[in-house]
Formats: structure tokens, sequence, C-alpha cells
């Protein structure tokens, strides 16, 4: 790859953890390959000195390192607790480096209390995380700890505070990396949990890819806008067409309420048997989200739920089960995720977008735009026309990465044919 190497960050926010922020550095210049992280995590991790989620944030790490970036750790121990780091050298290090990836113990079903005050600390300092990457590996005692609820937690923190963020990329493509480890020492034994970890890596080395490359004019992107709950042509529709339009961008938009979808039959068919160019046995209006993905280089959905709510976006969304499934076709797009309710639905849904779309392997972008009316008064949370040029911006780029090098994501049956 030729680009200058970008920055990582590994932040460790288990109060367990053991190494000084220096050692991460020294440790993963020791790793080679992929043979040499495994021994080396057992070797540390059985003698007990790495806390489980230093093993995780160690395995991402190498994983990017391993898409040639360039990777750091800091314990935050030595910010909050021992002082060895100062906050400013911290801000500095954050300011300086273009993702972070942070690993956490699961507390309850979320994220530590050192990873809140990491939160905090980027709020209150200002720290620019302008097109800037995040992702999350987390561990727990029990198996469905809430492993997952804490990397959806931090990720939401993260898209809060202006990052984009990214999941583990496939084969499972699901939140960032998820361990399995109770007592300290056991992390070596979970396979799983390290390879989603360096998964993560993987998926912020490939971000970088992007971020490096050259823009493509906004006048050769095209936006594909899917919405539903709102009325084809309505106001806050042609708003944001504008938004991006303006940029020089063309869009192209669907409504999924005027769509024919069947519910998914959850049948084993899809992607595709052989010579079935469609991807999906049902043969309904689901084709032209198919055309759609395709050919887009970003995607926004904008969603409304008022008094009379209908179900199409759930339909819609199992529906593109073949998508995913036809090699992860959305992969490396960015997203928006765009809500709009009337009266406190409640429905919580700029989260449940994202998550489903980090599923698609896309990069989700920041913010989450969010507007709530309550009789006449509209609160408006996150600003459209921001999500639009971050959106652009990124569209722009990985539309080239995606010509250059065509990054090729297989899907595999994970859970299906293969257990993991
Ligand atoms: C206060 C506290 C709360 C915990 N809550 C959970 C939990 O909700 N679910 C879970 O699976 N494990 C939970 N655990 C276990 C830790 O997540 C687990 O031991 C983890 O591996 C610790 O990572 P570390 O070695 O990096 O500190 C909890 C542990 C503590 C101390």
């Amino acid at each position: 790859m030729n680009r200058k190497k970008k920055l990582l960050l590994g932040v460790v926010a288990s109060p367990r953890a053991k190494l000084a922020s220096a050692e991460y550095s020294k440790l993963l210049d020791k790793i080679s390959d992929y043979q040499k992280m495994y021994e080396m995590i057992y070797e540390y991790a059985g003698e007990k000195k790495i806390s489980n989620t230093e093993g995780l944030v160690l395995a991402s790490l190498f994983g990017a390192k391993s898409e040639d970036v360039d990777a750091e750790g800091i314990n935050l121990k030595d910010v909050f607790q021992t002082g060895k780091i100062s906050r400013e050298q911290l801000a500095e290090k954050l300011n300086k480096c273009e993702g972070v990836i942070i690993g956490t113990p699961v507390y309850f079903g979320d994220r530590s209390s050192w990873f809140d005050s990491f939160v905090r600390f980027i709020k209150d300092n200002g720290i620019n995380t302008k097109d800037k990457i995040f992702g999350a590996v987390s561990v727990g005692a029990k198996r469905n700890g809430g492993q997952e609820t804490t990397l959806i937690f931090g990720l939401l923190d993260a898209l809060n505070r202006g990052f984009n963020v990214v999941g583990n990329g496939p084969p499972t493509s699901q939140f960032g990396g998820t361990g399995w480890a109770g007592d300290i020492g056991k992390i070596q034994d979970d396979n799983f949990g390290l390879d989603t970890s360096m998964g993560l890596g993987k998926r912020v080395g490939r971000y970088f890819e992007i971020a490096a490359s050259v823009q493509t004019p906004l006048n050769e992107l095209k936006i594909g806008i899917l919405h539903s709950g709102f009325a084809s042509g309505s106001e806050e529709i042609k708003k944001l067409v504008s938004m991006i339009e303006e940029k020089g961008a063309k869009t192209d938009i669907l409504n999924i309420d005027d769509l024919k979808i069947k519910p998914c039959l959850g049948c084993p068919i899809c992607p595709k048997e052989q010579g079935m160019e469609y991807g999906c046995v049902i043969k309904d209006d689901m084709i032209k989200v198919k055309n759609l993905s395709v050919s887009v280089d970003g995607l926004i959905f904008m969603l409304y739920k008022g008094k009379k709510e209908n179900d199409q976006y759930q339909l819609f969304l199992e529906r593109t089960r073949f998508i995913r499934r036809d090699n992860f076709i959305l992969s490396d797009i960015p997203f928006g995720a765009y809500y709009s309710e009337k009266d406190f639905g409640g429905g919580q849904y700029t989260t449940r977008m994202f998550t489903s779309f980090l599923r698609h392997n896309m990069y989700i972008v920041s913010p989450l735009v969010q507007s709530i009316s309550i009789e006449n008064e509209e609160i408006l949370i996150g600003d459209p026309s921001l999500l639009c040029d971050n959106l652009l911006r990124i569209a722009s780029k990985s539309k080239t990465a995606r010509n250059i090098s065509k990054k090729k994501y297989i899907y595999e049956d994970i859970g299906y044919g293969k257990k993991r």
C-alpha cells in the first residue's frame, strides 16, 4: 500500500490493565504475523501479564498493523490514576491520531467508568474528531454478558462526539470485538474474541486506506436516499436532497412504502443459487433496492414515525439479508441515519438503523439525526447538513478507493453451516 501511514490509538479502559502505555508499542513491534500474535497473547495472558481487555486491544492493533497502520497503545490508568501521562499529552495524542479503538470490560452490560471519563475528556477538551474513525472491543465473563450492548453504547458515544464508526467486518460483521473471559489469564482461550478484535483493526485499516484516497469529484457521486413514513416529495425529503445536490452530487430516491415487499422467509437460498442473478427467491420490488445498492456511493435512510405508523421499515430491513449475503454489496459505503418522530414514538430508530447497517459492512457517519416534534415544537438532535457534508466527503474518497482496489469481502454463513 503506497500511502503515508495513519495513526491509530488503542485505548485500554480496564482498571485491571497491567501494561504501561509505552509497552503496547514494544509488544506490537515484536509481532510479525498472526502466529506470533497468538503466541504472544498466549504467553502474556497465560502469565497474567495482561488483562482480558488488553488482549483484545492488542489483537485489534495487530489487525490494523497488518493493514499498514501505525498503532500506539494507551492505558487510561496512566492518565486517570497514576498521572504518568498528562491530560495534555492525551489530548495531543487524540488530536494527532486518525482513529481510535477502545477496549472495555463489560460492567453491568455497559462500558466501564474509565470509558465514560474518556468520552467526557473528548468533549471537555474539544478534541478534533472530524473524519476520524472509532471502533470498540469489549469482554465479559458471561457468554451473553452484554458484550454487544456495551459496544453499541460505546459506538453511540463516539457518534455523538463526532466520530464515524466501524464494526468488525467479515466473516461475522457485527459491532466490534467481543471477548468471553472472566478471570485474568483466560482471554487467550477465546479465539473468537481475538479474531473479531483483529477484524475490527483490519476494518480501521481499510477506512484509513479510503481516507488517504483522492476525492472523486462530487458531481460524479450518487447518494441513495431511502425513505419510509414520509410522503414522496415531502418538505423534509426535499430539504435533504437539496443539501446533497447543491454540493453537486446526484441522488437516487426510493420511497420504501411504495414498494411491494413480502416478508423474508428465512430460507437458506440467498444470496444466490447457481445462475440466480437477483439473489432472493422472492420476486418483488426488492430488486429496486438491489439495483440502487449496487450503484450508489453513499446511503441515507430517512424514517418517519407519526401517529399512523407502518411496518414497512422492518419488513424492508429483514429483506436486505440477501444484499448482505451477496458478499456485502454495500461494503465500505458511508451510511447516514435520519429519524423523525411526532409525539415521542420512542422508537430509538437512529440506534436501530446504525446497528443494522453496520452489519452491511458500511461506515456509519456522524451525526445521527433525530427530529422530535411535540405539538408544534421541533427538537433537532444532530445537524442534517453536517451529516450530508461528512457523508459526501467519505463517499468521494470511498468511490476512488473502491475503484482502485476492489477489496473482496466474502460472505460466509457463520452460525448456519459453520458454528463459530
Ligand atoms: C463491576 C463489574 C461488573 C461486571 N459486569 C459484567 C457483566 O455485566 N457481564 C459480564 O459478562 N461480565 C461482567 N463482569 C466481568 C468482567 O467484564 C470480566 O471479568 C472482564 O473479562 C474483565 O476484563 P479485564 O480483565 O480487562 O478487566 C463484571 C465485572 C465487574 C468487576
